[in-house]
């Protein structure tokens, strides 16, 4: 492929800049990693999404046939590839908000934090480029274990003096869709009407849903405490077995990366009212990054909500998530330091 392939605007018949200028107004979008299981339902529901003018669809392989491909639908973001490092500078610049599902998916057996070898290298080179190109871009990072990149990108960050707490967004979402279904499955009602705060982090027992806070306000008893729990923990794995070597979830992580950005982009534009969950710089424990629910705004997150009051249990699941937590940002941390 050329050096700069610009798939979506071919025809040559007219500069590819009228097409843009007359694109409806909305936002410039990249997702890093767009040719993977998540980056391809991604890239789908993001050229849907009326709020994107720009696509930008960033890989190490295979970009031209998902840009090509997705290009042809008929939705107004205009959609453009980048094929390898030398490329992504161009797939960066101007951007508003970077979606980074880059990096490689759990087998059966293993844990995130197996990941990290491949996956710390990975975000570590696509944060630089961030901070050169688009420092000011939000980052709505995927790739896992999110515990462990979120702390690298901001350490990249921090290096290249670009770093912005408001900014940096672990996507944690996908726990919280998990959450609102096997709630609502068990209370007997629509997810839809079903909004389960889930802080912490996005390992394991790091996952901590409040089921004390569930809205519309139930009880429950202590054994579906126990089993929503355990299920919402390990909703990953139940699909990484179910796809037996094949991969992790794909399909509900890009329902859940949209409805995670659709949220950012909401906030840029300016709504009021937006908050969600998100793995953030947080003051709300003593560790320097937590998930809970933020504030976003045109900024990036303009508030993180504390987490309200938890019961016995919940308290409990708080002292084990932090332990562990705190052991993942430092690796992420020491990544980059050392
Ligand atoms: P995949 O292997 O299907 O796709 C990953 C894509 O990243 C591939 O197309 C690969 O070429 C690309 N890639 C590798 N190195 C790259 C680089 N340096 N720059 C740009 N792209 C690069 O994996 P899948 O299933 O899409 O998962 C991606 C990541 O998302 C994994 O780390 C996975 O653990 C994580 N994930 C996170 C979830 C969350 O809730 N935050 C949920 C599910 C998965």
């Amino acid at each position: 492929h050329p050096p700069s392939f610009q798939m979506g605007e071919t025809s040559g018949l007219r500069p590819a800049i009228c097409r843009a200028k007359g694109a409806a107004p909305g936002f410039k979008v990249a997702i890093l990693g767009a040719a993977g299981g998540i980056g391809q339902p991604l890239a789908l529901l993001m050229k849907m999404n009326p709020l994107v003018s720009v696509l930008h669809l960033y890989d190490v392989v295979n970009t031209p046939g998902v840009t090509a491909d997705v290009s042809h639908m008929d939705t107004g973001a205009v959609v453009r590839g980048f094929l390898g490092p030398q490329q992504l500078e161009n797939a960066l610049t101007g951007m508003n908000l970077v979606i980074i599902p880059a990096g490689v998916p759990r087998k059966p057996g293993m844990t995130r934090d197996d990941l990290f070898k491949i996956n710390a290298g990975i975000v570590k080179s696509l944060s630089e480029g961030i901070a050169k190109c688009c420092p000011n871009a939000i980052v709505n990072l995927i790739s896992n274990p999110v515990n462990s990149t979120v702390p690298i990108a901001a350490e990249v960050f921090k290096k290249a003096g670009t770093f912005d707490p408001k900014r940096l967004l672990g996507v944690t979402m996908l726990d919280v869709v998990r959450a609102n279904t096997f709630v609502a499955e068990v209370i007997g009602l629509d997810p839809r009407e079903v909004d389960v705060p889930v802080v912490g982090g996005h390992a394991g027992v790091t996952i901590l849903p409040l089921l004390s806070q569930v809205k519309p306000p139930c009880s429950f008893t202590p054994k579906e405490i126990d089993y929503l729990t355990d299920r919402i923990q390990n909703g990953g794995t139940e699909v990484v077995e179910a796809k037996a070597g094949t991969g992790s979830a794909t399909l509900s992580m890009a329902y859940a990366a949209v409805k995670f950005a659709d949220t950012c982009l909401r906030a840029l534009r300016g709504d009021s009212g937006v908050v969600a969950c998100a793995f953030v710089a947080s003051e709300v424990t003593e560790l320097p990054f937590f998930a809970s629910k933020v504030r976003l705004g045109r900024t990036g997150v303009e508030e993180v909500y504390p987490l309200g009051p938890l019961n016995e249990y919940e308290r409990a699941g708080l002292e084990k998530a932090k332990k562990e937590l705190a052991a993942s940002i430092e690796k992420g941390v020491s990544f980059i330091r050392k």
